[in-house]
C-alpha cells in the first residue's frame, strides 16, 4: 500500500502555519462559486489546458495517481476517465469544501460509467505528502503550486514521493514576458479579473490570484528548483503568450 496512515484531518490543519491555513480557508469560501469563476475568467481555455496536462500522463498499468492540491477534482477526475490502467487515483488538497465538490463530480462521473476506478479525496498538505517514499507513478499539481506557502518544501517532497521514472505535471500561471499582450494581460488580471471575483464570488481571492503570480518562480527559476531535486523538465509547452504553461518533468535516480 503506497499511501500513508490517514492523520487527523483536524491536527493536519491545526499544525500548519497560520499562513497555509488562511489560504485553505480562503478556498474553503470560494469552493461553490470556483468551477463557474473558473470557466468564466478564462472563457474555458481551463478546460483545454487540463486536457493538455492529461495527455502528458504516462501509461502505467496499476500505477499510482496522485493530483495534488486537486480542488474540485478537475484533473484528478480527467485522468481516472483517460487513464483507467492506473489502480490508486487520489486528491488532495488542505481545502475540504474544495474536495467535497470534486468529491460529487467523481461519484457522477462513475454513476455515468466514465470512470470506474474509485478516487479518493484525502485532506493533504503539499508540504506534508502522506505518501511512502518512490511510491507514485504520476503526480500533478495545476494552478496549486502557486499557493503553496513552502514551495521549495513542496517541490522536495514530490520528488521523494515519485518514483525514478516517474513523471510530476505542473500547470501554472507565470508572468507573461513583453509586448503588448503582456500588458493588456496585466491589465486584464489586476483590473478585470478581481472586479468580476468581487461581484460573483469574494473579492479577497481574486485579487491574490494576480499577486501569487507576480510573486511566483519564473519558468527558468522553476527548471532550476525541480532540477536540484533530480527532476528533470523534458516538455514544456506555453499557453497565451506564458500566461500559463505546462511543465513535464521526469524523476532521475541520479543529479540532473
Ligand atoms: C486555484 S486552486 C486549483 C484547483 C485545481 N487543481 C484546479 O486545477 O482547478 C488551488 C488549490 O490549491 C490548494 N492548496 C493551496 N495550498 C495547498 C497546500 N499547501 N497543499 C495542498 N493544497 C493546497 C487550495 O486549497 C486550492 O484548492
Amino acid at each position: 500500500m503506497p499511501i500513508a496512515p490517514q492523520s487527523d484531518p483536524s491536527d493536519t490543519l491545526m499544525t500548519r502555519p497560520d499562513s497555509e491555513k488562511a489560504v485553505g480557508a480562503m478556498f474553503d469560501r470560494i469552493a461553490k462559486r470556483y468551477d463557474l469563476l473558473n470557466r468564466l475568467l478564462s472563457a474555458r481555455q481551463d478546460v483545454r489546458w487540463r486536457h493538455h496536462l492529461i495527455r502528458q500522463v504516462p501509461y502505467r498499468p496499476d500505477g499510482v495517481y496522485l493530483d495534488m492540491a486537486t480542488g474540485t477534482g478537475d484533473v484528478v477526475i480527467q485522468a481516472a476517465k483517460e487513464h483507467p490502467e492506473y489502480q490508486t487515483f487520489v486528491g488532495a488538497d488542505i481545502s475540504e469544501n474544495m474536495m467535497s465538490y470534486g468529491q460529487v463530480k467523481s461519484q457522477e462521473a462513475k454513476k455515468q460509467g466514465l470512470i470506474h476506478s474509485e478516487i479518493e479525496f484525502r485532506p493533504m498538505s503539499a508540504e506534508r505528502i502522506l505518501f511512502e517514499d518512490q511510491s507514485v507513478d504520476c503526480a500533478s499539481i495545476s494552478f496549486g503550486l502557486r499557493n503553496v506557502v513552502r514551495k521549495d518544501l513542496a517541490i522536495a517532497e514530490f520528488a521523494r514521493v515519485i518514483r525514478p521514472g516517474g513523471v510530476f505535471l505542473i500547470l501554472e500561471f507565470f508572468t507573461p514576458t513583453g509586448g503588448i499582450f503582456s500588458r493588456a494581460f496585466q491589465f486584464y488580471f489586476h483590473a478585470i479579473l478581481p472586479l468580476i471575483g468581487r461581484l460573483l464570488s469574494e473579492k479577497e481571492a481574486y485579487t491574490y490570484l494576480p499577486k501569487s503570480v507576480a510573486s511566483f518562480y519564473s519558468p527558468s527559476e522553476l527548471r532550476q528548483v525541480l532540477a536540484k531535486k533530480n527532476l528533470k523538465v523534458e516538455f514544456e509547452k506555453s499557453f497565451l503568450f506564458g500566461a500559463c504553461r505546462l511543465v513535464k518533468a521526469r524523476k532521475t535516480e541520479f543529479p540532473v
